[in-house]
């Protein structure tokens, strides 16, 4: 299934003046990577190549399985990417109609992620390419979020500020150049998406096809045609005034709510209670995104973009939100400007990893065969 064809020549504005890749007799021609990831519970593989094309994207999920554990069990997660990660590869070559012999270099998640999941897309990445004579380049997680707007959106520029928003992570950085990366702000405790997880699952909110944290926004949605019964106190909003994250008190403060009412909610509190999770959540976002645009604007870093990535991105009243708290805020008299790639490219997918290893790939930048994954790697760490 081919996902969208971007007009070619585009990547080279962004990523600067061409670099020899593969010369043939005539001319460059472009790079075709593979790329596979695995890192959390989504098998992916995905072919991308230097002219902008995702040629295809394939994303195994396992939503519907791990709903029965109340979310990610490591073991079940590793042995679906092992069952699923052969198919998908097969599935990303036919669907783009090629063999390995027109891939020119194979891309995969390296880390961060779950340590046993990451070693199922490293070691299919490694023995194919071994087995090819093919290079491979080991890519950071949270970089091919950040990057993948720069595929989809041809005129971002250098710096930007970028809010990642995943499952393992909530982010504020400052990205000076595809590798640079300065963190702004963190979570010493729980990531927005945990949070996401374990409210959807403590209100037994049904996950379908959906997942916890889309299935808790869809559910959001719902309108019983009836006043709210009851008004759900403030929730903890987390380091207020500071520029730092927190989500265990929000989920301890829901957990709370719930305990004291011995876990009995009517229908129409607990959609009071979800959505007050969800502002919550969301409002913890926009204080800190305007706190980062003010710390650029006093260290002279003049910013014309934010994006938002990673799969909590994915929430459309989330960018909502974010748009409207970012409007009035100006560098120069020029408005700042909320981007995020399509809602199928937040969640994980191969497509961001292929592409943020296209850089190095065209600086014939590779990693040895030998190199190990890295569970835990500070994107800073990249430059
Ligand atoms: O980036 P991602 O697909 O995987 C990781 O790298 O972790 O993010 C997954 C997270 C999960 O917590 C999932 O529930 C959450 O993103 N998520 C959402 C939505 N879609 C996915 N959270 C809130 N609203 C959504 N629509
Ligand atoms: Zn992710």
């Amino acid at each position: 299934m081919a996902l969208s064809i971007i007009p070619a020549g585009i990547l080279r504005r962004v990523i600067g003046p061409p670099r020899p890749c593969l010369l043939t007799r005539q001319n460059v021609r472009c790079f075709t990577v593979l790329a596979l990831e695995s890192s959390a519970d989504d098998t992916c593989a995905a072919i991308v190549n230097s002219d902008r094309e995702i040629v295809s994207n394939v994303v195994v999920k396992q939503h519907s399985f791990h709903e029965q554990f109340g979310g990610i069990h490591p073991m079940h997660a590793i042995w679906a990417h092992q069952r699923h990660m052969p198919g998908a590869v097969r599935k990303a070559l036919h669907d783009a109609g090629m063999t390995m012999n027109s891939i020119d270099g194979i891309a995969y998640t390296r880390g961060p992620g779950m340590a046993g999941c990451l070693s199922v897309c490293s070691n299919a990445a490694k023995t194919l390419a071994a087995a090819t004579s093919k290079p491979i380049v080991g890519v950071h997680h949270m970089q091919a979020h950040a990057l993948m707007p720069l595929l989809t959106t041809p005129d971002i520029s250098f710096p930007f500020l970028t809010l990642l928003i995943s499952g393992g992570h909530t982010l504020l950085l400052l990205a000076r150049s595809w590798r640079s990366f300065q963190t702004l702000a963190t979570t010493p405790d729980e990531s927005i998406g945990n949070a996401f997880d374990k409210v959807s699952k403590m209100l037994k909110i049904p996950w379908g096809k959906l997942g916890p944290g889309a299935a808790l926004e869809q559910y959001c949605l719902n309108d019983y045609d009836q006043q709210l019964p009851e008004i759900i106190p403030p929730l903890p909003s987390g380091q207020p005034g500071k520029l730092a994250f927190s989500y265990s008190g929000l989920h301890s403060g829901v957990e709370r709510y719930i305990a004291v009412r011995n876990g009995d909610l009517d229908d129409p509190t607990k959609l009071a209670l979800a959505r007050a999770f969800q502002t919550a959540a969301v409002g913890q976002l926009e204080e800190k995104l305007l706190l980062a645009l003010h710390w650029c604007r006093q260290n002279g870093v003049v910013i014309r973009d934010i994006i938002v990535s990673g799969g909590v991105a994915s929430n459309k009243f989330l960018r909502r939100r974010l748009e409207f708290a970012c409007r009035d805020f100006k560098f120069d008299d020029a408005a700042v400007r909320l981007v995020s790639p399509p809602q199928e490219l937040c969640t994980d997918n191969a497509v961001m990893i292929g592409w943020a290893s296209m850089d190095r790939f065209l600086a014939q930048d590779y990693d040895e065969y030998e190199i190990e994954t890295r569970p835990k790697w500070d994107i800073q760490e990249l430059q």
